[in-house]
């Protein structure tokens, strides 16, 4: 397995911006949610990271939950439209105030199949947090109520973004240089 600083290009947002910026969520988004029971969903595996950070900058009563998609076309590094649940909710939603917590978008497909889905069940609210947004390439209007940065179209990786399932655990987020990149061969 490479060592990242063989294809680090550059560290687009440091450790220190990343927690800066989340502390302010988290103050915000307690704020928004006073008086109310905020429910966090967290779509793995990408949003791990953001949403321990996030739950840690958030000061009123929460609850967590999971639930895991797959695009269609595994392997591809794009969206391709459509995904399908491959591990649901534990816990029902009816009349909750969600918060969807994202680690980034893209295209928006995902985050459109799963606030279709997730609004069949009839939360009392549905909102969405993502800590990047790779905002141009945009290719389905999709709500966010709250985005910690618009990033640039940029092959990153790091604090929760993965290469071929690597790197996920580095506190920064980080830009490939794809020409120094392998790709594992498992
Ligand atoms: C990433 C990310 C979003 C999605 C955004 O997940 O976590 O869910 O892609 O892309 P889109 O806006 O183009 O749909 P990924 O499929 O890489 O899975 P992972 O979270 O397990 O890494």
């Amino acid at each position: 397995m490479q060592d990242y600083h063989e294809f680090l290009d550059e560290i687009l947002i440091d450790a220190t911006t990343l927690q800066e910026r989340i502390s302010e969520l988290g103050v915000e988004i307690s704020q928004d949610y006073k008086d109310k029971d905020l429910h966090l969903i967290c779509i793995l595996r990408g949003g791990i990271l953001f949403l321990t950070d996030l739950m840690r900058q958030i000061s009123i009563p929460h609850t967590i939950d999971f639930m895991a998609i797959s695009s269609y076309g595994v392997g591809d590094r794009e969206s391709s439209g459509q995904v399908r649940l491959t591990m649901d909710l534990r816990d029902p939603i009816k009349g909750r105030n969600v918060l969807l917590v994202e680690d980034i978008v893209d295209s928006g497909y995902t985050l459109a199949s799963v606030l279709g889905l997730l609004g069949t069940r009839k939360p009392a609210s549905l909102k969405v947090c993502t800590l990047l947004d790779k905002a141009e390439r945009r290719e389905t209007e999709v709500p966010i109520d709250y985005v910690g940065f618009v990033i640039p179209n940029k092959y990153v990786f790091g604090y929760g973004l993965d290469l071929d399932e690597f790197y996920r655990e580095l506190p920064f987020i980080g830009v490939v240089n794809e020409e120094k990149y392998t790709p594992p061969d498992h």
